[in-house]
C-alpha cells in the first residue's frame, strides 16, 4: 500500500503496546548514517522543511516517518558563536508544528516554543543571534500536545555551536570522521516490524519507551573511526528513556561537555547516564585499534547501541588538562528563590484514574499547562535559585527530566547535599528524582512571548507538565 501524506499522523497513532520484534539475523551491522552538515553563515539563510516520508527500519518494512529535508531526522546545523544566522522553516506536514532550538540562548521570540505555530503549508523565519559557548544543542518540534508524536515520528536534529576557545583546544572536530553526532532514540515496533506510537495509560504514565534502540535512526549500526581519539556528541532524543551508557568492555572514556558546553576539565568515567534531551560530549581512545561496542545498560540487559571499528594508522592521544574557564554566578547575587513541584495526574487518586474516573493531567504544583497563564515572572539579568522536586505518585518512582528554555543553570544541591560529579557543568536539563536546587541565570528577554519549563518526557509535557515564564 502506498504511503500517504497523512500516514504519519494516522499510521502512528495506534493504541496498544507492542511485543519486541524478532531479532534480525543480519550478520553485518549497517553503517552509521551521519546526517548532512549545514554550516550556518550570516547573511545566508538556511532552509529546514518539515515533511513526511517513509523509513525502512527493518528491510522491506517501510514505516511512516517525518524529517527535516528528508524522511527521518534532520541535518546537523553548525554555527560559530558570535554569528547571527537566519533559518527559514517550511511546514509540509499535514498539521501545525514549531521548531524549537533546544539549548540555544536566544530571545523568546526566536525560541520556537508552542506560541509560534507554523500552519501546514506556511513558513517561519527565525533569526538566531548566537552568543553562547561552544556546545551541542538540538532542534525539535514543540507544538503543544503534539510534541511527543512529532519528535517520535522523526523530527529532530543536532545543532552544534563552535567558538574560538573550543577550537584552540585541538579536540577532534572533523565532522563525521572523529567528531560524531549520535542521536539516541528508542521506538516501538509491532510484530510486523512497523513503527507504532503507543497511547493509553501506560504511555501517559511512564512516557513511551521503545522496544528497539536506534542511533541516528538505525539499529545498532557500525562506525568506522580512526585509531586515535574520537569525540562522540551524544544526544538523548528519546521521548522518555533514560540511557545508561557504557562500553561493553568496560573501558573508560572522558566526559568533556554537558548541555551548556565544555566542562572545566575532563572527567574520566565508565558509565554515563543521559536523560531525555540531555547532551554529553565524550572522548574515547581507540588508539589500541580494538573494536568496541557502546551499550545501554538496564537492570536486565546490556543493549547494543553502536559498534566501533577503529582503522588506519594508530595515533597517540593527548587530552587537554583544562577545557574551559567560566564563572559560576556568585550566590550573593541570588535575587529570588522559587519552589516548583512536578506532579503527575495519578497522585493520591487511587491509581491511574482521577477522582471522577477521568485520567488527571500532569502538571506543576497540581496545575496543568495553560498557554494563557504566566506561571513565573523573572527580571532580565537576574540570578535565581529554583528548587525543583517531584512528588512520588502511585507506581511513579520515575524521575523527570526538568528542562528550561532560554537559560543555562548549574546544579547547586541534590537531595540537600552538594551534587556528585555527574551533575557537573552548565545545563538546560536535569534529572529530578531527588529534589534539586538550580542556580539559574536569566540572560535572554521574554517580555511577551514566554519561555517554557517542562518535563522532557514528551508524553508528560504533552499532558500538561509544563509551565511558562516571562523575562523582562
Ligand atoms: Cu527540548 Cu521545550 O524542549
Ligand atoms: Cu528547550
Ligand atoms: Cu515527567
Amino acid at each position: 500500500m502506498p504511503l500517504r501524506r497523512r500516514d504519519i499522523l494516522q499510521g502512528l497513532a495506534v493504541a496498544g503496546l507492542a511485543p519486541v520484534p524478532g531479532r534480525s539475523a543480519a550478520p553485518e551491522p549497517p553503517a552509521l548514517p551521519v546526517p548532512p552538515l549545514v554550516e550556518l553563515q550570516p547573511g545566508v539563510p538556511a532552509t529546514l522543511t518539515a515533511r513526511v516520508g517513509a523509513t525502512e527500519f527493518f528491510p522491506g518494512k517501510p514505516s511512516p516517518t517525518a524529517g527535516y529535508n528528508g524522511s527521518l531526522l534532520g541535518p546537523t546545523l553548525r554555527v560559530r558563536s558570535g554569528d547571527e544566522v537566519a533559518l527559514e522553516v517550511r511546514n509540509e506536514l499535514p498539521e501545525a508544528t514549531t521548531v524549537h532550538w533546544h539549548g540555544l540562548l536566544v530571545p523568546a521570540t526566536a525560541d520556537g516554543g508552542p506560541h509560534d505555530p507554523i500552519e501546514p503549508g506556511a513558513g517561519w523565519k527565525a533569526v538566531l543571534p548566537v552568543r553562547q559557548p561552544a556546545s551541542t544543542c538540538w532542534y525539535h518540534p514543540h507544538p503543544h500536545g503534539r510534541t511527543g508524536l512529532q519528535v517520535y515520528g522523526g523530527l529532530a536534529g543536532m545543532l552544534i555551536v563552535t567558538d574560538r576557545e573550543e577550537q584552540a583546544l585541538g579536540l577532534p572536530s572533523r565532522y563525521g570522521v572523529d567528531d560524531l553526532p549520535l542521536l539516541l532514540q528508542d521506538k516501538v515496533f509491532d510484530r510486523g516490524q512497523r513503527l507504532i506510537y503507543p497511547r493509553g495509560p501506560m504511555a501517559l504514565m511512564h512516557g513511551v519507551h521503545g522496544n528497539t534502540l536506534l542511533v541516528n535512526g538505525v539499529r545498532a549500526p557500525r562506525a568506522a573511526v580512526p585509531a586515535g581519539l574520537v569525540r562522540l556528541r551524544l544526544l538523548n532524543g528519546a521521548n522518555a528513556r533514560v540511557y545508561d551508557l557504557a562500553f561493553e568492555d568496560g573501558r573508560s572514556f572522558h566526559w568533556i561537555a554537558s548541555d551548556g558546553g565544555l566542562l572545566r576539565e575532563p572527567v574520566p568515567l565508565q558509565r554515563l547516564p543521559l536523560a531525555p534531551a540531555q547532551r554529553a560530549e565524550i572522548l574515547v581512545d581507540f588508539s589500541d585499534a580494538r573494536p568496541a561496542l557502546l551499550v545501554n545498560r538496564t537492570p536486565a540487559a546490556v543493549q547494543p547501541l553502536l559498534h566501533f571499528a577503529p582503522a588506519g594508522e594508530r595515533r597517540p592521544t593527548a587530552l587537554p588538562r583544562k577545557l574551559a574557564s567560566w564563572q559560576t554566578p556568585s550566590r550573593g547575587a541570588v535575587a529570588q528563590r522559587r519552589r516548583l513541584t512536578m506532579t503527575t495526574g495519578m497522585e493520591g487518586t487511587g491509581g491511574m484514574q482521577g477522582m471522577h474516573g477521568m485520567p488527571m493531567p500532569h502538571g506543576f504544583d497540581g496545575k496543568p499547562f495553560d498557554m494563557a497563564r504566566i506561571d513565573q515572572r523573572v527580571k532580565l539579568g537576574d540570578v535565581e535559585v529554583w528548587e525543583v522536586s517531584a512528588l512520588p505518585g502511585m507506581m511513579m518512582d520515575q524521575p523527570h527530566p526538568f528542562h528550561m528554555h532560554g537559560v543555562h543553570f548549574e546544579v547547586l544541591r541534590r537531595d540537600g547535599q552538594p551534587p556528585g560529579p555527574l551533575d557537573a557543568g552548565r545545563r538546560d536539563t536535569v534529572l529530578v528524582q531527588e529534589a534539586v536546587e538550580l542556580l539559574v541565570h536569566f540572560t535572554q528577554p521574554a517580555p511577551r512571548v514566554p519561555f517554557m519549563y517542562h518535563c522532557h518526557i514528551l508524553e508528560h509535557e504533552d499532558a500538561g507538565m509544563m509551565g511558562q515564564f516571562t523575562v523582562t
